[in-house]
């Protein structure tokens, strides 16, 4: 009897102390597991059960450090997906924005933030997500255009001015669920700005409503005269000789008219174009034999200066003409008999062409519009020297198409001066 009760208390002994034994290891081990979980909920992906313990224990160490690693690895994935989903969408030069059929922004990019007007340094990209188009969108216009799209099931287009006059074009696709047609869950709002294009547009078209008006103008005069010959046979030599050279000068005029349209679309259409190194002072020797008669006729001193005669720039040599022959065209042309006309080509950093003259000038509100296609100050003057308000602007295109400047300084009644720069 005394044996069983010594057995039973030694196992009971026993017992408490393996049981307090695993109650120490346990604890440890929870108080790691509990420690490392935290720092995985932190996002540190590094970290790992380290404890040693065997059996079942061991396998949710196993486990559980095996989870972590996953964990850090997809997370790591889907932060690069994401990085890659916002380059890509900051890359778009357009306003690009999503939105969900509540109405509410699910990515928007920089582009879109600054077309909403919704992109000062205060308001954080974060803070716009989630939100109400209504409340986010600070641009009117843009947000009455997107609201009318709102909820189509079919893509939309429209066309909207704000008040400082910026084009849009505001395109909305609907966005479906993967695999899905019939689940719509927002809209892809795409937006264009197409100032420019709508400009260029206007432009051609009043283009060609001016060539039209302005090819119609000597037309009727020539057919109005041939007519008058033909019907009145017996008009002296004299009259048949003034009505024979109007005919000619309008024929000039309408010559001229071409060839100035014809060059303008040369220009516009740049894939063709030869450039070389072109001497300047060569070329305005050219220039000189043509425009020599002209001011001979009127009696204009033309003093000529050129700071280095060898000067080469990279162009094409019919560009360089139409540059000295409409500078210094106009300059005889808008000065009186006996007046003055000063030309120079400068060799500096850049290469510069001045002409300058003491003729009429040019009114302080029209200096702003001379070079545009068919602008002339005076139109029926112009008319009579022969215009047609296109020189200015063929030089104007060069500069720009040669990366460089023209601009003009003028006093009514005192005299112009031109300067072309373009970079050498
Ligand atoms: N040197 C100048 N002095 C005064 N006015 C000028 C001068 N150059 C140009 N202008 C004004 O600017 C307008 C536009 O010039 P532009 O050379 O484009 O056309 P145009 O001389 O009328 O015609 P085109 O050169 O096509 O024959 C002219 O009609 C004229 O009124
Ligand atoms: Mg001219």
């Amino acid at each position: 009897m005394n044996n069983w009760y010594f057995i039973i208390t030694l196992s009971s002994i026993v017992i408490a102390v393996l049981m307090f034994r695993y109650t120490i290891v346990l604890r440890s081990y929870l108080r790691e597991f509990t420690l490392v979980s935290k720092k995985v909920s932190n996002e540190e992906f590094n970290v790992r059960v380290e404890s040693k313990v065997k059996g079942e224990l061991g396998e949710l160490t196993r486990n559980f450090n095996h989870m972590i690693k996953n964990l850090g690895k997809n997370l790591d994935e889907v932060k690069n997906k994401q990085l890659q989903l916002i380059s890509i969408l900051q890359s778009i030069s357009h306003g690009i924005l999503a939105i969900d059929i509540e109405g509410n922004i699910m990515l928007l990019n920089d582009e879109a933030r600054r077309i909403i007007k919704n992109d000062s340094p205060g308001e954080r990209y974060s803070k716009i997500i989630g939100k109400s188009i209504n409340t986010e969108i600070k641009e009117p216009e843009i947000l009455r255009a997107i609201n009318g799209l709102f909820g189509s099931k079919q893509s939309q287009v429209e066309q909207i001015t704000t008040d400082n006059e910026i084009v849009y074009s505001i395109k909305q696709d609907p966005v479906y669920l993967f695999n899905s047609d019939d689940v719509m869950i927002g809209f892809i709002i795409n937006i264009e700005d197409i100032t420019e294009k709508v400009k260029l547009e206007n432009m051609r078209t009043d283009f060609a409503a001016n060539v039209s008006h302005e090819l119609r103008t000597p037309l009727t005069s020539i057919s109005g005269f041939v007519e008058t010959l033909k019907n009145n046979e017996d008009l002296s030599a004299d009259v048949r000789n003034r009505f024979l050279s109007i005919i000619e000068s309008e024929s000039d005029r309408l010559t001229r008219l071409i060839d100035d349209i014809l060059f303008i679309s040369f220009l516009e259409n740049k894939d063709g174009i030869i450039t070389e190194k072109v001497n300047v002072y060569d070329v305005y020797q050219e220039i000189e034999d043509i425009t020599r008669k002209s001011a001979e006729d009127k009696k204009i001193t033309v003093n000529f200066d050129c700071t280095n005669k060898d000067l080469k720039i990279q162009c094409n040599r019919d560009y360089l003409k139409q540059v000295f022959l409409n500078l210094i065209d106009n300059a005889i042309k808008y000065t009186q008999d006996y007046g003055q006309v000063d030309i120079a080509i400068i060799d500096g950093d850049e290469m510069v062409i001045k002409v300058k003259d003491n003729g009429v000038g040019i009114p302080e509100d029209a200096i702003g519009r001379i070079f545009e296609r068919f602008y002339r100050v005076d139109k029926a003057r112009s008319r009579d020297v022969g215009g047609t308000g296109l020189g200015l602007a063929i030089v104007k295109h060069i500069a720009k198409s040669l990366k460089g400047t023209v601009c003009v300084e003028s006093r009514l009644g005192e005299g112009t001066e031109f300067t072309f720069r373009v970079p050498k």
